[in-house]
């Protein structure tokens, strides 16, 4: 097997955690997952409200949600839509800089020139099969919640991307599967009242795939920090 190393600390886990788009097909073991998903659910959160679900898919159930997403993907382009806006309606600096930045990056890597648009739709579609990890997750939240808990949410994927590291594997946290909501529902049975957030890979990392070499940048502590004394 071709693992990445766990991480023995809590910066190590910070500074190795990457969003990974290659996996091996090595099972994880299901009590993993769940010794994972107990320990990130201690994130804090707002009055305690632990607004958090998740719906984790291996087999047969995570090969008939990727069938069902990959093939509203080829037939319902047009269609999609998440039920929840993620990114900003209309694009600004620096955000779009980095945005792009990241996708060229990645698409460079992969041979994928600007302008080859069925390449990089291949590349997106990929999203769809959690990149081959054998494990996937989707997210979802109360529709009725607020702002509050969408911050307390974004702390429980942190810590299972952390605690993903401690054990050697790797993941992808994944909006583009909040774009297929209406696709996903019925394969997984999500109550009406829930909204998906988004999806997750998780898997040992296959460090012989090129994607999987991404370094993305990061914007210098005096860009972002303002010290006043
Ligand atoms: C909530 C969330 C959703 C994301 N959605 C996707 C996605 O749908 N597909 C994908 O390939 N990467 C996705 N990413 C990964 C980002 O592109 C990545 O975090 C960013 O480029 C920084 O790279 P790093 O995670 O390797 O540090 C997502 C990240 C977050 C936090």
């Amino acid at each position: 097997m071709n693992l990445n190393s766990e991480a023995k600390t809590v910066s190590e886990a910070v500074n190795t955690r990457r969003s990974l788009r290659a996996f091996l097909s090595s099972p994880v073991p299901e009590s993993l997952i769940r010794e994972i998903l107990v320990d990130a659910a201690r994130a804090p959160s707002g009055t305690n409200m632990q607004p958090w679900k998740v719906y984790v898919l291996t087999g047969d159930a995570r090969q008939r949600l990727c069938d069902t997403v990959s093939d509203a993907f080829d037939t319902e382009w047009a269609e999609h839509d998440s039920e929840v806006r993620y990114y900003p309606e209309k694009w600004f600096e620096p955000y779009i800089s980095r945005r792009r930045k990241v996708g060229w990056d990645l698409y460079r890597l992969l041979g994928i020139e600007k302008g080859e648009r069925d390449k990089t739709r291949q590349q997106h579609r990929r999203n769809f099969q959690f990149f081959d990890a054998p494990v996937g997750m989707i997210f979802s939240i109360d529709r009725d919640l607020s702002t509050g808990s969408w911050l307390d949410y974004g702390m429980f994927l942190q810590n299972i991307m952390l605690l993903a590291r401690e054990n050697g594997l790797d993941s992808c946290p994944q909006a583009a599967w909040a774009d297929y909501h209406r696709a996903i529902r019925p394969v997984i049975s999500l109550p009406a009242d829930e909204v998906v957030v988004c999806g997750m890979a998780i898997g040992y990392a296959d460090t012989r795939a090129i994607e999987n070499s991404l370094i993305t940048e990061r914007e210098s502590l005096n860009g972002f920090a303002t010290f006043l004394k």
